[in-house]
């Protein structure tokens, strides 16, 4: 076969030099055509637009020609053509076509339609699929408008450990790391594990937040982000909730209550409109086949301002809710912690708006979130958004060393571990703050899916670890 440059298709689809000779190299989609002439729609993953290869079955052999099915891997020279029935502007005539990869018809991807269930046990194959490639495409765009946020407002990146002693949330729901021989543990005289011969001559987990690491940086650099894998052993089976996902956590000195929030809004806003500037194409067929609604509801984010709402006000719109005969599953009082009923009734009924939930009391929050004045609630902000609930947590911080100090105790916190960020109040405290933004549950927003195990190439659940 003739060596030509290989062109992208999404290159491909935009050019008008026809006649021109290429080199498209993809997997065969579908194939249909009469007897003289095959219709092959090639994709090669650089777009969701297939090019359409026309085939004069005349001038290809037989043997070559059977191996041309569903899934085959492809490399074909031809001219570009401009194209009157394929949906694009260009095609190509097939001059020579090399069979790279054939595939034979145990492939499960053969027909279209199946369910999201099914593609989960083909997790390995489900990227070749119309709508896991525009999620996965979708990611990236994402994961790079974040870095371009941070990066254009001058935080600096900051790589917090994986593999850490401490837990940042204190919900202890960390996964161990060991390279102990557990069929064979030593213990003390109380049955507790000695940790002493370990590899790290300590207890240490998977993360669940870089965020203590992130408020060292911060008090140092200014403001940095995180983003990064986070584990979390929570026996919640939820189409919301992942063993092992992404998040992304910026820490900013000399920042208040209101600049964490405008931050915030800022910052989603920031990614929506990446998006739909970025990832039209996949965004059009996500609203087409998966949720009708996606992009007018991505528009309307980025127009709408987030409404700022005290916990205290959330939970009175609520009763009131109540009282008015809205059937809740859980209770709703003062000092519950909110379900996603009811953080989505404020969102998609109440307020029909995206709202950042402040001023949580300090019983339902982690240790390190200020404490108020009334010594009841704490400035904690969680943004709930409509579908998907709280996709951010955030807070200011207690820089207060005594106060701090006081909370750690009251809730029994292992203070051994902590010294180090106790450090942080001890030389030079500041004011700070800083959220972590669940990446997984940014993508449910902004793809439209509607499990969390969806967006994510191979998700970790409780009892799947699978590829
Ligand atoms: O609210 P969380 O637990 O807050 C923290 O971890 C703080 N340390 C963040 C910070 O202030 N730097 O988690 C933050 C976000 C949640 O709002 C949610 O979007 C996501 O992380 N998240 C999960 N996403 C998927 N699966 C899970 N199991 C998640 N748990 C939290
Ligand atoms: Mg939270």
């Amino acid at each position: 076969m003739e060596k030509i440059r290989r062109t992208k298709v999404v290159d491909l689809l935009k050019r008008e030099d026809f006649g021109a000779m290429v080199n498209v190299k993809g997997w065969v989609r579908t194939r249909r055509g009469s007897k003289q002439v095959n219709f092959i729609a090639l994709n090669d993953g650089s777009t969701i637009n297939n090019v359409q290869i026309v085939v004069d079955l005349a001038n290809f052999s037989e043997e070559l020609l059977k191996d041309i099915t569903t899934g085959a891997c492809l490399s074909v020279n031809g001219v570009l053509t401009e194209s009157v029935g394929s949906g694009q502007k260009a095609e190509i005539q097939a001059s020579e076509i090399e069979v790279l990869g054939a595939c034979d018809n145990t492939y499960p991807l053969q027909k279209k339609g199946h369910s999201m269930e099914f593609l989960r046990e083909i997790a390995h194959l489900r990227p070749r699929t119309n709508t896991f490639g525009a999620v996965y495409r979708i990611r990236h765009n994402m994961a790079i408008a974040i870095h371009q946020f941070f990066h254009e407002k001058g935080f600096f990146y900051f790589h917090t450990p994986i593999i850490t002693a401490s837990d940042c949330e204190g919900a202890g729901q960390m996964f161990q790391v060991t390279t102990k021989n557990l069929y064979d543990l030593k213990k003390d005289e109380n049955g507790s594990i000695i940790y002493d011969d370990d590899f790290f001559g300590k207890q240490a987990s998977l993360t669940v937040s870089g965020q203590l690491e992130g408020e060292l940086a911060a008090t140092a650099l200014g403001a940095i982000y995180t983003f990064g894998p986070t584990f979390r052993a929570e026996n919640s089976n939820t189409p919301r909730h992942l063993a092992e996902f992404w998040m992304v956590e910026p820490e900013v000195a000399f920042a208040d209550l209101t600049d964490l929030m405008e931050l915030e809004e800022e910052f989603i806003k920031h990614c929506v409109k990446w998006a739909l500037d970025n990832c039209r194409d996949d965004l059009e067929f996500l609203n087409k086949m998966v949720d009708k609604g996606l992009i007018e509801r991505l528009q309307k984010v980025v127009d709408t301002e987030f409404v700022r709402l005290p916990y205290t006000e959330g939970i009175k719109i609520l009763e009131e809710a109540v009282a008015k005969g809205h059937k809740f599953e859980f209770p709703v009082y003062w000092g519950c912690d909110l379900a996603s009923e009811h953080e989505r009734y404020l969102v998609e009924e109440h307020f029909q708006k995206p709202v950042i939930m402040t001023d949580y009391p300090k019983e339902i929050k982690a240790f390190y979130m200020k404490q108020n004045a009334d010594g009841k609630t704490v400035q904690g902000t969680d943004v709930l958004f409509p579908q998907i609930g709280e996709i951010i947590g955030g807070s200011v911080r207690e820089e207060n060393y005594d106060k701090l100090m006081a909370r750690i105790q009251e809730l029994h916190i292992p203070m051994k571990d902590m010294w180090w960020y106790l450090d942080t109040r001890k030389y030079g405290t500041c004011p700070h703050a800083g959220f972590g933004l669940g990446f997984e549950r940014l993508l449910l927003f902004v793809t439209g899916m509607a499990n969390i195990r969806d967006v994510i190439p191979f998700p970790r659940t409780p009892r799947n670890a699978e590829f």
